[in-house]
């Protein structure tokens, strides 16, 4: 699994999508849970402008190959959002794009800026800030690729497979990136591989956790992965993150999906219910109109006037 910076920034471009059957979206059922995690999913996706906020204060970033890799990633990632959206609105499940991620960001609250101010600090009073962040990368891509392979699975929707086998592609390039800048990072360097290790057993979280709720988390990873094949998906995340150097025998995806089976044990509904009654609106916080927010108080429908 090679990589070349060069390359990329050459090739990097917005998910092509030419020729995908979006008329036929409609010809073929999702079930809730295929819903409940392209819910999920989009907003995640839809987040990543935001996530970029977190990562661009920094250490990491005096590293100008990395924020040349962030800077396409990034617009990459965005398309991604903007056609999971396009797929559920035309499955007729009516949002606006702008609305709903304005709602997202205000639920963060306050938390969002501590949050900011934490990774800044951590990062420059660990000198190797960069193993852990790199490693998460590589984690994160990893786990967004093999959920999208698991809900292609599951759903059986044609319509589905053929936007999310192109976005896997670019997912697979955002994941070799994180993978050998981790390793190179990594080897040869005991003390990163120490962090490293400390921090990914005690502060890593899956993918989406803090934006999402854990019983949402738990929802997502019980559908997609909570069969015999999932699981295995699971454990082979583990086995890829546990070939960098420092990381052998590495419990992550495999942990969090055992400690969700934990939650559902003590709690019969948990996860379910969330599935069950559709609960994938996103609904503005009580405290924080959007408006005040986003500095917009027109609706994103009407046509912007130039001045
Ligand atoms: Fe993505
Ligand atoms: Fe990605």
């Amino acid at each position: 699994m090679s990589f070349s910076i060069e390359r990329y920034k050459e090739e990097s471009k917005k998910v092509d999508v030419t020729g995908i059957a979006w008329d036929d979206v409609t010809k073929h059922p999702l079930s809730k849970g295929d819903l409940f995690c392209l819910h999920y999913m989009m907003d995640i996706e839809n987040h990543v402008p935001l996530y970029l906020s977190h990562l661009l204060v920094t250490r990491a970033c005096m590293d100008p190959i990395l924020t040349a890799f962030l800077a396409c990633w990034n617009y990459e990632e965005l398309w991604h959002g903007e056609n999971l959206g396009r797929l559920l609105n035309l499955y007729g499940i009516e949002f606006d794009t702008q609305e709903r991620i304005a709602n997202v960001r205000a639920n963060l609250g306050f938390q969002n800026s501590v949050s900011i101010f934490s990774t800044m600090a951590g990062s420059w009073l660990l000198k190797d800030f960069s193993a852990v962040y790199l490693t998460i990368g590589a984690i994160n891509e990893l786990t967004t690729l093999t959920a999208y392979g698991a809900l292609i699975r599951k759903s059986g929707h044609p319509v589905l497979k053929d936007l999310l086998g192109r976005i896997i592609k670019d997912e697979r390039r955002h994941y070799a990136f994180y993978y050998n800048s981790a390793k190179e990072w990594l080897s040869g360097n005991e003390r990163a591989q120490k962090v490293d290790r400390w921090m990914l057993d005690r502060v890593w979280v899956p993918v989406g956790k803090g934006v999402k709720k854990q019983e949402e988390v738990d929802a997502l990873a019980v559908y997609l992965f909570g069969d015999e094949q999932g699981e295995e998906e699971l454990l082979e995340i583990d086995a890829q993150i546990g070939k960098l150097p420092g990381l052998a025998g590495v419990k992550l995806m495999s942990k969090a999906l055992y400690t969700a089976r934990e939650r559902i044990g003590k709690n019969p509904r948990w996860g379910h219910r969330l599935i069950e009654n559709e609960e994938w609106a996103i609904n503005p916080p009580t405290r924080s109109p959007v408006g005040e927010l986003t500095t917009r108080r027109t609706p994103a429908t009407e046509e912007a006037v130039v001045p």
